[in-house]
């Protein structure tokens, strides 16, 4: 791949997602889009940037910025999120939303591993939600990962990365060589496509944003720009969760650090940012 041709691909994924690549990474560039060359009918990767380049068709686009997206997740990842949500968030949220409901929202759930993490979560453990009706929203901006959620179909490696035996005998079938999650998880969870440069969300208001392991690929100003827009989808009082490499300091002042809660972050009130 030449230079010019690099410039372009790179430009292209930043502009449409965000996602920022250096030169270090041209091997990922070379080792996603030469499958895609090939589902395409196209010799080659120059061939394949040559007809993106040549005919800006929308289609091949977006599957170009899918197959750039970096899909990596687990069931129950890092841990950390799952306890501040059991010990911080729940506990406060059951008593202050009581007689409403609280809405979670997966800002970039891959595969669903993590929304249906949170799912089995709340279905294993009514009490921390005390009857508070609780709403989840999984998004992401590939379609392939999408369908792939929505399906509830995962591999046995992926159900062997993170899951107890226990509950995957508890809400999985076995499908030939995959296994599916039941229907009553899949039922918890609605998924939509949603790419976060979006100038803006109409998803409604959360309580509780888990935005984890998408935002180190966006470079400063994105993630401010990001942060502002999560922000204003949030109720007062919500909380943010990040990844385990994340973080909001020196970023954005619409979160704070939650003490002693690495990855946890609370909604700065307007008020307070004003003062
Ligand atoms: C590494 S996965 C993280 C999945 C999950 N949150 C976790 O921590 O296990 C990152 C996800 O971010 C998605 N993504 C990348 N750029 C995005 C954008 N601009 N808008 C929405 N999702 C994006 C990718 O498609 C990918 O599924």
């Amino acid at each position: 791949m030449n230079s010019q041709d690099f410039d372009f691909i790179t430009q292209l994924l930043r502009k449409r997602a965000g996602i920022v690549l250096t030169t270090d990474k041209m091997y990922l560039l070379e080792s996603r889009l030469a499958p895609l060359a090939r589902k395409e009918g196209l010799p080659s990767i120059d061939d394949l940037i040559q007809v993106v380049r040549s005919r800006r068709d929308e289609r091949l686009i977006t599957q170009v910025v899918d197959v750039m997206t970096t899909n990596e997740t687990f069931f129950y990842r890092d841990k950390t999120p799952f306890d501040h949500l059991k010990e911080a968030i729940l506990p406060i949220l059951a008593q202050a939303r009581r007689g409403g409901r609280i809405r979670i929202w997966c800002a970039a759930c891959s595969t669903g591993q993590e929304p249906y993490s949170i799912a089995m979560m709340l279905d294993q453990m009514p009490q921390l939600t005390g009857g508070v009706p609780v709403e989840i929203v999984a998004t992401d901006i590939s379609d392939r990962c999408l369908d792939r959620a929505r399906q509830g179909l995962f591999t046995q490696f992926e159900v062997q990365r993170g899951l107890p035996i226990q509950t995957l005998m508890q809400y999985f079938t076995q499908q030939d060589d995959h296994w599916r999650i039941s229907e009553r998880m899949r039922q918890m969870v609605s998924f939509r496509k949603l790419n976060l440069m979006d100038p803006s969300y109409n998803l409604g208001k959360f309580d509780i944003v888990f935005c984890r392991n998408v935002l180190i690929y966006f470079d400063g100003p994105t993630k401010a720009d990001v942060f502002e827009r999560i922000s204003q989808t949030m109720n007062p009082g919500g909380f943010l969760l990040l990844g385990a490499a994340e973080s909001v300091i020196g970023i954005t002042q619409a979160f704070e650090s939650a003490q002693d809660r690495r990855g946890l972050y609370k909604l700065v009130s307007r008020a307070a940012k004003v003062a």
